[in-house]
């Protein structure tokens, strides 16, 4: 299967992703509904944060394709534009950090058979890169959504994504956890759930 990476950088960004923004949005549907995410949002919801995301400076978007197909997408963009609430940044200088050297990794989604073939992989890589390219980054990181192994929604054969992330050189950074609230798919309220930050240095 031959699969085809585009890459769309920084200020023009906007323009260029308005054709795909829907089917980001969908493929985002299709992949976090799924543990441990169990996401229950809405296309118009999704559509509205992808079009905020890439209004940052320095954005950087992988769209990987299958012929026509979008059945890959992921993002990098500054900690600093990825989290609005102070709070977050504070925690990271309190840690002795400078938030605007992270660049930070707003969740991959690829479609369920196009896994295993080395494409997240090169999700990370290239992000990485550029990351470096821009010459004002000194860490890469990212939040992800932390789901006991015992949880009633967790699929008998699921993995972990934790060794897949230590490989390609990430780490736990615990003083940085946060607990984020919202409504799961099959939830009538909110609920909590702990979001585990993991961090790399670049080179
Ligand atoms: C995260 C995600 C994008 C990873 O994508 P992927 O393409 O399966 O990742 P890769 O193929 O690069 O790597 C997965 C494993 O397959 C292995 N692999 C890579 N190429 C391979 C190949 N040709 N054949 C067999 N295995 C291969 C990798 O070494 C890796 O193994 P490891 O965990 O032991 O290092 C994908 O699992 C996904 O979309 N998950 C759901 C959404 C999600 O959880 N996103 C992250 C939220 S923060």
């Amino acid at each position: 299967m031959t699969l085809r990476l585009e890459k769309f950088f920084g200020n023009q960004i906007e323009s260029q992703m308005a054709p795909y923004i829907a089917a980001i949005a969908q493929l985002r549907l299709e992949v976090f509904r799924d543990f441990p995410h169990l996401y229950q949002s809405t296309l118009a919801y999704e559509e509205k944060s992808l079009q905020i995301l890439a209004q940052a400076p320095h954005c950087f978007i992988l769209l990987v394709f299958d012929v026509e197909q979008l059945v890959g997408a992921s993002i990098a963009l500054p900690f600093e534009y990825a989290f609005k609430t102070a709070e977050i940044k504070q925690r990271l200088s309190q840690q002795g950090f400078s938030p605007e050297t992270f660049m930070y990794f707003y969740q991959s989604a690829l479609k369920r058979s196009y896994r295993h073939q080395g494409v997240g992989t090169r999700f990370f890589t290239e992000r990485e890169i550029y990351a470096n390219s821009l010459k004002q980054f000194n860490y890469c990181c990212f939040y992800a959504i932390q789901r006991p192994l015992d949880h009633p929604q967790c699929p008998i054969h699921y993995v972990p994504l934790d060794h897949f992330w230590s490989r390609r050189g990430y780490t736990q950074f615990p003083s940085m956890e946060i607990s984020v609230a919202w409504q799961d798919r099959g939830e009538t309220v909110k609920s909590s759930k702990i979001m585990q930050f993991w961090m790399k240095k670049l080179i």
